[in-house]
């Protein structure tokens, strides 16, 4: 028997959850319902929409002769309205195709609307004690965690790898109802133990084998999503100095960087020297292109071109919204990153 089956069955006599409503009926018409309820909503939530939905229509045959909107009226608040349309789907197909005998096996449960590969298991286990593996969010969680697998269970890979995992933990004993203590005993450590952001580790019968609590990895397990790349913004920062000061403006209170301190900001694609003129008063002369820095956001990447100006005059500058400040000044000021990474270059010294 697999460590990890042992140790889940003994804990869910004591820890695991016994009074759900749906607990005790292997009727599949009940616990299919529970399972395609419960997908992506908690169990308080669910009990009174259960109830209510099994008082209305107590067996598969009510629920296929009821109309589409009175199911849908009963769902109304639970949400995913899909579920709702698939079940009274399914209720048909079932009545139509297994003449109202709710289908056994894992397979073939498994093609009927609504229901993928992990509710089919769950309902194959918890009606017709059937030897299957569950795969739910919470489970892959705890997988990922357990075995200490890394990369996203989204992708095919790790999810083949989790399915593999999920199937050599399953109790390897026929004794009767292990295969149901274990399975309701991985849904209940996901919900209470194995949470996905405040495990609790010292209550979890796991612990010891836990791979990600070996490696203290539990809060990077299981990998999140990749990032969609995020879009690519160039921006030129002119750097205007004269005598060893720099040349920054105070940015507006809202949007990037906002209130702080900042060299002035052009696009790419407009003229440095016509722009110090016309905009800063500023006669600009040599100019020094410096390696670019590269920024990121929540929202989108930041590409910036910082450009050495050697100031030649100026007229019109003042406080409040600008500056000339040394550099090692500037650096006890609120700068943004960048600038803060740039002003230590020491570019002053190298270049003026
Ligand atoms: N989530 C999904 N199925 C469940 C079940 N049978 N018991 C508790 N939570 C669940």
């Amino acid at each position: 028997m697999p460590v990890i089956a042992t140790r889940l069955i003994e804990w869910h006599k004591q820890h695991g959850r016994h009074d759900l409503p749906w607990q005790g009926n292997r009727d599949p018409y009940a616990v299919w319902l529970s399972e395609i309820m419960l997908q992506q909503t908690q169990v308080s939530t669910v009990i009174p929409y259960y109830a209510r939905f099994m008082r209305e229509f107590p067996t598969l045959r009510d629920l296929a002769q009821a109309s589409l909107d009175a199911v849908l009226a009963l769902w109304s608040g639970l949400g995913y309205y899909s579920r709702a349309r698939n079940l009274h789907w399914a209720a048909r197909q079932v009545m139509q195709n297994y003449q109202g005998q709710f289908p056994e096996h894992r397979e073939l449960i498994q093609q009927l609307p609504g229901i993928g590969r992990s509710t089919a298991a769950a309902i194959a286990v918890f009606a017709f004690g059937q030897r299957e593996a569950i795969l739910d969010g919470n489970v892959k969680r705890i997988f990922a965690r357990y075995f200490g697998i890394t990369g996203y269970p989204g992708k095919p890979k790790i999810q083949n790898l989790l399915w593999e995992k999920a199937e050599a933990s399953l109790p390897t004993s026929y004794r009767s109802g292990e295969i149901e203590i274990y399975t309701q005993a991985l849904m209940d450590l996901g919900a209470t133990v194995c949470t996905r952001r405040t495990p609790l580790c010292d209550a979890c019968p796991l612990q010891q084998q836990c791979i990600a609590w070996q490696e203290k990895r539990v809060y990077q397990l299981p990998t999140t999503k990749p990032r969609k790349s995020l879009p690519q913004k160039e921006t030129v920062f002119l750097l205007l100095a004269q005598q060893q000061k720099l040349l920054l403006t105070k940015r507006p209170a809202t949007g990037i960087w906002g209130g702080l301190w900042c060299p002035p900001e052009i696009g790419t694609d407009i003229d440095v020297v016509s722009y110090c003129q016309h905009h800063l008063s500023i006669n600009v002369q040599a100019s020094v292109k410096l390696p670019s820095l590269d920024h990121q956001f929540t929202h989108f990447k930041l590409r910036i071109h910082p450009q050495l100006l050697h100031v030649v005059s100026e007229s019109l500058i003042a406080p409040p919204q600008f500056i000339w400040i040394k550099p090692s000044d500037a650096l006890e000021q609120g700068i943004p990153a960048p600038v803060r990474k740039l002003l230590k270059q020491n570019f002053l010294t190298d270049h003026v």
